[in-house]
Parts: structure tokens; C-alpha cells; sequence
């Protein structure tokens, strides 16, 4: 196979806001995109068609760049990329000097047939975490990668590729952190010092260039942050979307929806969300209803509403061939399926049997797609769950001459669940008429927080899955996915009580708590498991509404910031050895303050890795010092949750639902620590978008142990909080007692 390598500079020029650089083979473009964040595109020939679905954001318009007899360098203040000319080497450093990753001096960038690779230089120390929904260790050192959305049936602990594509990581060694997305969509590999000796990692993608942006900002915050800066923060979801949800393929009518829906309010436990899962469709052809068993779905939606319930319902994108069906002669008629290069339309076999898939990449295609949605939105859908979008048809395999307008296969499969999530938001936003849809997908590529929520896909019910689901939704916050969850219980298998009611337990700490369970499986919902086992649940879930003023302020500062819900120990700890052990990989901080060690469904003790400074036990207000491993009990009744010493969590009294107002007593608990804190609260309707043109509620909240009081800052916003009393908890400050106090607008200071 000829091996095309880069060669050397030839000529070098800046055009507009980009630095052009011309070899014998090549044609390398440098763009700045922030003070820490530069693109380089390597190209065998200019591409005309430089779109990105990821990224949404422009360069700056003015660069510059200083050139000597041996090389070229672009300097932003912050980072400092040094290109050199013999050979053509990319090479980035901080302002002093430090190289923070550059081309392996030997091979750089090259080319084999379409195959584009970069061989970039490893550090001893060099650790990597991120690319999103990858199994295997925290840790990707020493472990290689394909990213090809895939129905990744049956997975296990090391499966590889899952359904999504994230091919952004984030480098650490010599406690310097770097950033790397290559924004490509074709099929993608990364090796991280698995196969060479430890000099050289490698990566790039079996056609298309070698487009990357590298990430200079020193923290694994900061990096993500200017990662979710480039690609999009999520919006605010709807507030019932962060309360229990209720899920199995399938409640197999309108009735036993029904029916489960009024079990879990004869039980008094809190639940927001059912799901119809593919059985509520007539012969499964998407945006309709069985006439039989969902006759009535506007009679169905209006008795849910009255308990405080939504509605989600699948949607997958194979389209029936069966002519009067809606959906397929519009498609025809208009073109909008995928096609073989002479014309024909593709036809792959799904749940329907033969279908035709929408072209997803052509925005008429997305429109249409997301009008069609009126047929759940009219009798009151508020939620849509986009399955078997990588596309999946039976084989797995789509034909590599499939075409997406002007796009094979090859080159977009991985942006395809995207453009489907895409086509889904936008179209229900519209339909809602300013209600906030909730969409959910399993297939997804990078930047896909601006338009879902995502799942894992087929886990399967047991321990190794229930922990791998913490790391899974830790690395998806990595990048940039915050609002993410597993199957809580295990797809396919049946759990044991004691494994449901722990995973049930972990759920309550994932920023989407969904129970669902495959066809032929038992019964999953809460009453299942005998009293006992229910109570605990019960209590757990119970727990999560208490939560929910806490969970939904950390939603509001990852819209704002990127910034993930469920964070892994690396994220703050990067240079930290315990948090890689494969005895602490698996534990996380949820929002700031709580940090939770997943323990297996039979383990009653283990050990958990507490990072320097105080903590408390969440279940017994027992303080704890960190820097050091500890052994804490497990029992099913109190998985180990620990606050950080300082932590304000603002919590509100149990509902059934997030349709119940509640007490109106917002309940600050403090626990005690040596120094001053603060916590933005934030509150909307948790509806609409009237967020964005000012009605919300915002404070800051701050604890001063050395004034020894806790203040409000005066609200920011102009809507009026569900809570019109406070009442602070202490914990660790001996007797203080609480009393609830009235929440005025203007500053609030309670003294202990
Ligand atoms: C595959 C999905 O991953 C699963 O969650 C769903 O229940 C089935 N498809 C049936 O729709």
C-alpha cells in the first residue's frame, strides 16, 4: 500500500482568518479559535465542503503568525503552536515553553489509500480520559478505540464500538492537561500506546482529513468547558425529565400504562415519566398509535396529565414500505429516503419489516421529520425517544454505496442519530409551542447535547454492568454530554432484588433516572421485589425529589458552563493516582458537593478513595478526613454518599411528582467546614423557554464559618420561586438548630 507522508513546507501564506501552508502533498490550514483553542485541518486537497456538525463557532478573524528559516509559529498568549517546515510537524506548547503534545518527529501525519492517521508523541507519565461512551478503564492509556455507531447487542465491559462517537480525549502528563477533538465522521480509531512502544499514540479516521482542534487550557475543567464553548452547552430540560422515569419494551396497552402509572401513586412513590416503548405503533410504523390497544391516546395522555405523569414515546427512523402509510408515500413523493447510487431507494429490514430510512443530513428531510411529530404531540407527547439511529437495521450493516444525499455511508454514519436527534428537537420545540420537548437518543456524535438527552443503550442486569454505567456517564461528561443515564436494572437479564435495589440506589445520582427492562424479562417496577426491598426503593427514589432543587441548580450551571452533572474524581483530580485504581475508577461527584462510591449489589463494606480535605457521610453525618482510602459500609439501605465538608445542598420536602408544588420550604443544608463557600440556586418554571428572556430565579447562596452565617444574595431574575420559606440544616455544627424564615428578595443572612 503507498504511504503518502505530509512532506515539507513548500509555501506559506495567511488568507482571511487562516494560516495556509502548502506542501508537495498536502495543504495544512491553522485557524485560532480562542486563546486556547486552535484548529488544524491536514488536507490531500483543499475541501471545498468544510462543514461541521459538531462545531458552532467561528474562528477569530484576525491571525498572525512569525516565521523563521526552520519554522512557523502562531502564538495566542496562551498556547503556542510551532509548525515545522522540513518535515511538516505540529507541535503545541504552553506560553513558557513546555510541550504539551505535538507529531512524532518520525511519521506525523500520513496518509494509506483514504486512511488518514496522526502519530503523536506519548509521555511516560501520559494518561488520557474521555472519548465518550468507550467501555474499558477511566484511564484509556494502553487501549485502543473505533468509533462506528453501532446496535451494539449484548455488550459487555470491554465491547467496542458502542453506539455513539465522541472522538474527543483529553491528554495528561507532567501535570499539564491538553484537549483533542478530530472532528471527522468517518469510521475513527485511536490507539493510546496500546500497540507501539512508549513514545508514540496514534489516531485519525479511515477517509476525510485530519481536522482537529487542540484544547491548551491548563485544567480538565477549563478544557471541557472550551470543549462545550466550541460544540454547544444542552439547554435547560424540562424539569419532569429529572424525576423518575418509568420505562419497559413494552406496557403493551393504554391500560397497563395506566395501570402501572396509578400503582405508583397507591404506593405514594414519586415517579413523572412512562414510557411507550415500539408497541404502542400500529405495525410499528412510526407517528401512529395501534388502533386497538391505544385507541384513544388523547384520553390516555389526558389521564396521565391528571396524576402528574408524562408521556414518552419511541421513534425509529425505518420508515414501512406500505403505501397509503403517511409517512412512506410522503417520503416517496418527496425523495427523502436514502438512496443506492442509480436512484433506488435503500431498503433494510427492522421492527416493521422492509423500510426506508430518512436522509437526516437534508434539512427538508429534518422538517418534514419533525412535522410529522404532531401525531404524538396533538394528544399531549411531551417526550421522544430516538432508538435504532446508527442506523441499526438487521445485519447490522448499511451498504457502504448507501447514499445521504451526497454522502456514502462511510463518511456520515456516525453524524446519522445525530441529524436524527437534530430533526427531533427542532420539529417538536416548534410543535410545543414553547413548552421544552425532552428527546432521548441512543446513536449520537459530538456537539449532540444541544439537541438530547442520551442513554446506553442494551446494558444487561449485572454488577459489571451496573459499574461500567458509572463510568460510561462519567466519560460522556467528559464530553460534553451532561444530561445521560443507563438502564437502570440492566436491559436484558434479570436482576436480583439485591442488584435492582442498588442500582435503583446509584440511580438516584445519574442525571437521567430511567428503570427499563427488555421484552420477556420480569417485571421491573418498583413493587416487584417484595416489601422490604420496595421500601428501600421507595426511599431512594423518594430521595431524588428531595434532590431536585440541588440536581436542577447543577443542570443550570451545565448549561452555562459545559461542565458535567456526574463528574469523575479526574475531572478535579487529574494527577491523582487513586482516582485511576480500578478500585476507585468508578466513583464520582454528583453536582459539586456529593461524591458517591458505587458499591456491588452483595458488597456490604468497601473501600473508597475520599480526596484531600473534610467530608461527611451522607447517611450518618459521621466526619470523615480525606487524602486517604477508607472502608465504609454498604448496606443495600445507604449506598456510600459522602458531602464535601462546606457543601451547601439545597433540598425541598417529598412529592409525588415534580407537578406537585410542595411545602414551599426550600431547605438549605449546610454541613460544616473551615472555609467559605457558595452555590448558585437557580429555579424557572421548568417548562418553557421564558428562561431565556429573563424569568428565572437566581442566588447566590454563601456559607461563612468565619462570620458563622449563611446569606442569600438579593434574587437575580424576575420569576418567582416555588419556595417562599428557607430553613437552614446544620450538620456538624453540634445543636444549632433551624427555623424556617421567610425567603425575602433582597439579601438573606442567617447567623448561627
Ligand atoms: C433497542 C433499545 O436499545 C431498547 O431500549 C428498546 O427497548 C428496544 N430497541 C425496543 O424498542
Amino acid at each position: 500500500m503507498h504511504t503518502e507522508l505530509t512532506g515539507n513546507i513548500q509555501h506559506i501564506s495567511n488568507k482571511d482568518n487562516c494560516t495556509l501552508i502548502k506542501t508537495a502533498n498536502a495543504e495544512a490550514r491553522v485557524w485560532v479559535y480562542s486563546p486556547t483553542i486552535i484548529r488544524v485541518n491536514i488536507s490531500r486537497g483543499f475541501n471545498a465542503n468544510d462543514h461541521s456538525f459538531a462545531v458552532v463557532q467561528q474562528p477569530d478573524k484576525n491571525v498572525s503568525y512569525d516565521e523563521s528559516p526552520d519554522e512557523v509559529c502562531i502564538h495566542t498568549g496562551q498556547l503556542e503552536l510551532r509548525i515545522t517546515k522540513s518535515p511538516l510537524r505540529f507541535n503545541f506548547y504552553t506560553p513558557d515553553g513546555i510541550l504539551l503534545n505535538g507529531d512524532d518527529e518520525r511519521f506525523g501525519t500520513l496518509w494509506q489509500g483514504d486512511n488518514v492517521t496522526s502519530y503523536r508523541k506519548l509521555f511516560k507519565d501520559e494518561r488520557f480520559i474521555g472519548l465518550g461512551e468507550k467501555t474499558g478503564d477511566l484511564d484509556r492509556r494502553g487501549s485502543n478505540y473505533v468509533n462506528w455507531n453501532t446496535d451494539a447487542v449484548d455488550y459487555g465491559p470491554k465491547t467496542d464500538p458502542l453506539y455513539k462517537t465522541f472522538p474527543f480525549f483529553i491528554g495528561l502528563h507532567s501535570n499539564l492537561t491538553y484537549g483533542f477533538f478530530l472532528d471527522n465522521t468517518h469510521r475513527s480509531f485511536f490507539d493510546f500506546g496500546a500497540s507501539t512502544d512508549h513514545i508514540m499514540y496514534w489516531l485519525g479516521a479511515a477517509g476525510g482529513d485530519m481536522n482537529y482542534y487542540f484544547f491548551g487550557a491548563q485544567g480538565v475543567a477549563n478544557i471541557i468547558q472550551d470543549y462545550t464553548w466550541l460544540t454547544g452547552c444542552m439547554e435547560m430540560p424540562p424539569l419532569w425529565s429529572l424525576g423518575y422515569q418509568q420505562c419497559r419494551w413494552s406496557y403493551m396497552s393504554a391500560a397497563e400504562v395506566l395501570d402501572i402509572a396509578k400503582t405508583f401513586r397507591k404506593h405514594k412513590i414519586p415517579a413523572d415519566v412512562m414510557y411507550c416503548d415500539i408497541d404502542y405503533m400500529d405495525g410499528f410504523k412510526i407517528f401512529t398509535w395501534d388502533k386497538k390497544t391505544f385507541a384513544d391516546p388523547k384520553a390516555l395522555l389526558d389521564e396521565l396529565k391528571s396524576m402528574g405523569f408524562r408521556l414518552v414515546t419511541i421513534v425509529d427512523p425505518g420508515i414501512k414500505i406500505e403505501e397509503g402509510y403517511q409517512q412512506y408515500d410522503e417520503g416517496i413523493s418527496n425523495n427523502y429516503f436514502a438512496t443506492y447510487p442509480d436512484g433506488e431507494n435503500y431498503i433494510g429490514e427492522v421492527w416493521p419489516g422492509r423500510c426506508h430510512f430518512p436522509d437526516f443530513f437534508d434539512k427538508e428531510v429534518r422538517e418534514w421529520w419533525g412535522r410529522s411529530f404532531s401525531a404524538l404531540t396533538q394528544p399531549g407527547v411531551e417526550g421522544f425517544w430516538n432508538d435504532m439511529n446508527e442506523p441499526a437495521a438487521w445485519g447490522q450493516n448499511v451498504p457502504n454505496i448507501v447514499k445521504f444525499g451526497e454522502h456514502y455511508m462511510p463518511e456520515v454514519r456516525n453524524a446519522y442519530g445525530m441529524q436524527m436527534s437534530r430533526a427531533t428537537y427542532n420539529g417538536t420545540k416548534h410543535l410545543l409551542n414553547g413548552k421544552r420537548p425532552f428527546v432521548l437518543t441512543r446513536a449520537a456524535y459530538s456537539g449532540i447535547q444541544r439537541y438530547s438527552a442520551v442513554w446506553t443503550g442494551d446494558n444487561t442486569a449485572n454488577d459489571a454492568h451496573m459499574l461500567l454505567g458509572c463510568r460510561l456517564v462519567n466519560s460522556l461528561g467528559i464530553s460534553g454530554v451532561s444530561f445521560t443515564g443507563v438502564d437502570i436494572g440492566g436491559f436484558s437479564g434479570n436482576p436480583t432484588p439485591e442488584l435492582m435495589v442498588r442500582w435503583n440506589s446509584i440511580g438516584v445520582y445519574m442525571p437521567m433516572f430511567r428503570n427499563h427492562a427488555m421484552m420477556g424479562t420480569i417485571m421491573r417496577e418498583p413493587w416487584r421485589w417484595g416489601k422490604q426491598n420496595q421500601r428501600i426503593i421507595k426511599k431512594d427514589i423518594e430521595l431524588r425529589y428531595q434532590l431536585l432543587p440541588y440536581i436542577y441548580s447543577s443542570f443550570y450551571q451545565s448549561h452555562q458552563t459545559g461542565l458535567p452533572i456526574s463528574r469523575t474524581l479526574a475531572i478535579e483530580h487529574p494527577f491523582d493516582l487513586h482516582v485511576y485504581d480500578a478500585d476507585h475508577q468508578n466513583q464520582f461527584m454528583f453536582g459539586d458537593n456529593m461524591l458517591v462510591a458505587p458499591a456491588e449489589s452483595l458488597q456490604r463494606t468497601i473501600k473508597v478513595y475520599l480526596p484531600p480535605g473534610e467530608w461527611y457521610r451522607l447517611g450518618t453525618d459521621k466526619k470523615l478526613n480525606g487524602g486517604k482510602i477508607i472502608k465504609a459500609d454498604a448496606p443495600l439501605t445507604d449506598l456510600p454518599v459522602f458531602i464535601k465538608a462546606g457543601a451547601i445542598i439545597p433540598l425541598q420536602s417529598v412529592v409525588q411528582s415534580t407537578n406537585e408544588p410542595g411545602d414551599g420550604i426550600l431547605q438549605l443544608h449546610i454541613w460544616n467546614g473551615r472555609q467559605a463557600t457558595e452555590f448558585v440556586y437557580y429555579e424557572d418554571d421548568g417548562l418553557t423557554y421564558s428562561y431565556e428572556q429573563g424569568a428565572y430565579y437566581k442566588r447566590t447562596i454563601c456559607f461563612d464559618p468565619k462570620k458563622r452565617q449563611v446569606s442569600l444574595s438579593a434574587v437575580e431574575g424576575n420569576f418567582t420561586s416555588r419556595f417562599n420559606q428557607a430553613k437552614v440544616v446544620w450538620h456538624g455544627f453540634g445543636d444549632a438548630k433551624g427555623k424556617a424564615i421567610a425567603l425575602a428578595d433582597g439579601e438573606v443572612v442567617v447567623s448561627y
